[in-house]
């Protein structure tokens, strides 16, 4: 039996994932409205894409954490990169590991700037794979610099 390296996203398997974390800078023009949008785009686009993720936007600046198959991965930042809403798209980490999601329930949360720190220092501090702990650790870093609100 061939096991699928790719299964759906559950809690506690180990897959082969790809993970892209990136920042970007808003477009002039790109409303609150706008972010909900991408988000309810997101949801229903990653969850039958096997991506799961986190978004968090604050001071005109988002940072995306994206995780799942690397064709899918791949293909939606391809999108990303093109999406007029935003611009000056940065790769903060790229990685493609046999690890467990480290968000496996998140189709993509949009995370609050006042809360971005602690689920990123519980997502370190419950990472079972040092790859995962690194980005979370150099997101983290990139998120205090940026100082959201
Ligand atoms: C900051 C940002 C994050 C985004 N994240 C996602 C995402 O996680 N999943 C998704 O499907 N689309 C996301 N999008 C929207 C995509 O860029 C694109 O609009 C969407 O995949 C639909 O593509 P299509 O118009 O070619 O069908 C994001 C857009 C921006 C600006």
């Amino acid at each position: 039996m061939n096991a699928n390296l790719y299964d759906e996203p559950r809690e506690g398997s180990a897959t082969l994932l790809h993970n892209v974390v990136y920042c970007s800078r808003i477009s002039a023009g790109t409303t609150q409205a706008d972010v909900q949008a991408i988000v309810a785009t997101a949801r229903r686009y990653n969850s039958a894409h096997g991506i799961t993720g986190l978004l968090v936007f604050g001071s005109d600046i988002f940072f995306q954490w994206l995780e799942g198959p690397k064709a899918d991965v791949v293909k939606l930042m391809h999108n990303i990169r093109q999406d007029g809403r935003h611009n000056t798209v940065v790769e903060l980490a790229v990685n493609e590991e046999v690890r467990e999601r480290v968000f496996p329930t998140w189709d993509m949360e949009l995370v609050q700037p006042d809360d971005i720190r602690e689920v990123l220092q519980d997502a370190i501090r419950d990472a079972k794979a040092a790859v995962s702990a690194k980005a979370l650790r150099e997101l983290l870093q990139k998120v205090e610099e940026a100082d959201l609100t």
